[in-house]
């Protein structure tokens, strides 16, 4: 096993939160795993604020699209999520869910629109602090509304300062 492998997990509904995965690829070189849910809600139209946003609150876990994907080849697994009512978005509830994750280096970022990252890193700190190292997290408002150059930037200081924290096995 190579102990130094990374991987971005994340799920996107209108492309943001895959934009940055893209960037986090291109800066440090690792594997990408999109989640995607069976029955995706439609990404146009208010519904889906009202519709996600009960899914999210009410910590539903909404059934996956098949993926594969064997966590033990990875030392530092870094989490993608929109944020969806103030919380990490269902898809990763599932994803959590449905997969046992100890002796990681764990790092999480969120796109939002306006009001920040709520209590998403919050609940994800107490779901995976316990049986693992969590080295950051970051807040970035809706890149692909916003200037790239600036993202990237961001993007890529983090990971400068996120990756100098991580434990190596
Ligand atoms: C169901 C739903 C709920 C949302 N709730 C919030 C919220 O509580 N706060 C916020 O700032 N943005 C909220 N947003 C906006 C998204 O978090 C934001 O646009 C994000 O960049 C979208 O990422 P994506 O393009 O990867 O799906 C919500 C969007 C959806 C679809």
């Amino acid at each position: 096993m190579d102990n130094d492998k990374k991987l971005v997990v994340f799920y996107s509904l209108q492309g943001n939160t895959r934009f940055i995965a893209e960037e986090i690829k291109k800066n440090i070189g690792c594997d990408l795993l999109e989640i995607k849910l069976k029955k995706n809600i439609k990404s146009k139209g208010f519904m889906k604020y009202l519709i996600g946003g009960i899914q999210a609150i009410t910590n539903k876990k909404p059934e996956l699209l098949p993926y594969e994907i064997n966590l033990d080849d990875y030392k530092t697994i870094i989490i993608g999520t929109p944020i969806w009512a103030g919380h990490f978005s269902p898809a990763i509830n599932s994803f959590l869910s449905e997969n046992e994750i100890r002796n990681k280096n764990i790092a999480a970022y969120c796109c939002f629109a306006g009001s920040g990252s709520g209590k998403a890193f919050k609940i994800l700190k107490e779901i995976l602090q316990d049986d693992n190292t969590f080295i950051g997290e970051l807040e970035i408002q809706d890149p692909l509304k916003t200037d790239k150059d600036g993202v990237s930037l961001k993007v890529n200081k983090w990971l400068d300062k996120i990756m100098n924290k991580s434990v190596s096995a």
